[in-house]
């Protein structure tokens, strides 16, 4: 247990039950596993296959970045040789440890927990970062390091489509909790976890994108998260946060914390019995959707034990993230310091809100009330305040009758690809392949003119298939009252 700190962790040993069948199998690599001995003052080492770095041809890296004080001017950034070493060799499983360090420090800064020491082991607070090849690499790891087959698992419903084949692979049954434009429906959980069937395995990890949630771009608020989280302790579940939409949060109001923040901040003592303690949330981060998709590094933060886990996954498999582009994300980090990092971030959700306002207008007018006028609004959703997705459903029926829209992928597929406008039939978040009649459409990355192209496009296919089915049931009527 932590000295330092008013938090409690929870003992490395509670995690013993949250390791899955393989994990506990997985074998330390007996090299790495000797890695950290070799910093040892005064050690010769002769344990590592390193190259010899003067063989390496490289001698000095430079790049040019934009500088977040100002739009117009460019910085260039010189790695010299000495310093390039460090990004030319073998490196830590968990991380380059400049930029663990660094990346520990943004942690402690943006969610208000304490680490204390540099990025070194184990905080104050029971926890530490690892890095990984962005956060789909760390969700993988730490998805096969907590889930057995056949376990049960909480997955909010829509989710995130890149975690499916990693339950369905594990034959997990997916349970899914249902959300809304403020996120997760606790009540529901509650009473999913207050009615459990007796005597079957209970989950131990719940999947959650609580900001701007691909698909779905829901945000969760605070009084969601706090419920979620008292359900954590209640039923004993980790949460898998996975947010990577968390720098792009461009609502109005005061942003709500993480899990990973609430989960300190949140009264202790309410049980009495350890369930009060830290250390139930496990969180994914990535540089993808802030600095480039293209450098591969995110990061975990949460529990050592479960840390341990997933870094002994990447000793077995890919060694560790780059070298390279590690040390490259280090010093355009450490050269902007966290206040630009931060000035940064607000810039691109700043970019994102515009993007957001420019969809909302096209679809508002295309396909809500704009111009839709005598066919009645053609669409529904609810703008997200985080992120680059709309999760919307078309008004297909026409029958007033008719209580349920029908699946998004055919209008999608085969009417709006014809009319030359794509977006993702719903029905690939569903965790067990649900029909569904929404459709996520992501707006990063289209200009203007081209959004309004596609909402006109999209409305043309609603008011085409509108027709085709009005014809369509006026010929059955007409059917069935001829052989009257
Ligand atoms: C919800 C969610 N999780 C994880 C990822 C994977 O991101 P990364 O590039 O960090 O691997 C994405 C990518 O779009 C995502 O939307």
């Amino acid at each position: 247990m932590n000295g330092n700190s008013k938090v409690k962790a929870l003992p490395a040993s509670f995690y013993d039950d949250f390791l899955s069948d393989q994990a506990k199998e997985w074998l330390f690599s007996p090299i790495r596993g000797l890695f950290p001995l070799e910093k040892t003052p005064g050690i010769i080492s002769l344990l590592a296959g390193k190259p010899a770095p003067s063989t390496f041809p490289f001698t000095s890296l430079s790049f040019t970045a934009k500088d977040p004080t100002n739009e117009t001017s460019e910085t260039t950034i010189t790695i010299p040789q000495d310093q390039l070493a460090p990004g030319l060799q073998y490196s830590d499983t968990t991380g380059l440890p400049e930029l663990l360090g660094w990346v520990t420090g943004l942690q402690e800064r943006v969610h208000g927990r304490k680490h204390g020491r540099n990025g070194v082991g184990e905080g104050v607070e029971g926890w530490r970062v690892s890095i990984g090849s962005g956060s789909q690499d760390l969700i993988y790891k730490a998805v096969a390091a907590m889930v057995s087959p056949g376990d049960p698992v909480l997955v909010e419903s829509p989710v995130y489509a890149g975690v499916i084949p990693m339950f369905k692979h594990l034959h997990c049954k997916q349970i899914e909790v249902p959300t809304d434009a403020h996120g997760i429906r606790s009540e529901s959980l509650r009473e999913k976890l207050e009615n459990w069937p007796q005597g079957q395995r209970r989950p131990k990890v719940l999947y959650t994108v609580p900001y701007g949630c691909n698909p779905t771009g829901m945000t969760a608020t605070l009084e969601r998260k706090k419920e979620v989280l008292r359900l954590a302790r209640k039923y004993n579940f980790i949460i898998l946060e996975d947010d990577p939409y968390y720098y792009l949060y461009y609502g109005k109001t005061v942003r709500p914390p993480s899990y990973f923040s609430l989960e300190a901040t949140e009264p202790f003592g309410e049980e009495g019995d350890g369930s009060d303690a830290v250390g139930r949330v496990l969180r994914f981060d990535t540089f993808s959707k802030i600095l480039s998709a293209g450098l591969r590094i995110g990061f975990a933060t949460g529990p050592e034990a479960l840390l341990n886990r997933i870094d002994l996954f990447t000793a077995n498999s890919n060694l560790q993230v780059s070298s390279l582009t590690q040390l490259i994300t280090f010093h355009l980090l450490q050269s902007w310091g966290y206040d630009n990092f931060l000035l940064h971030t607000r810039k691109v959700s700043e970019f994102y809100r515009k993007k957001r306002d420019v969809f909302e207008k096209a679809l508002e007018r295309w396909l809500g009330s704009g111009e839709a006028t005598s066919e009645g609004r053609l669409a529904e959703w609810n703008a997200p305040v985080s992120g680059m997705f709309f999760w919307f459903v078309f008004k297909l029926l026409i029958d007033p009758t008719a209580t349920e829209e029908e699946d998004s992928r055919t209008l999608i597929e085969t009417h709006a690809f014809a009319n030359g406008v794509l977006a993702l039939p719903g029905t690939v978040f569903e965790p067990n392949g649900s029909k569904t009649p929404y459709v996520r459409a992501s707006f990063s990355l289209l200009e203007e003119r081209d959004v309004e192209e596609a909402m006109k496009r999209l409305r043309k296919t609603v008011l085409e298939v509108r027709k085709a089915r009005k014809q369509a049931r006026t010929k059955n009527k007409r059917l069935g009252t001829s052989m009257m």
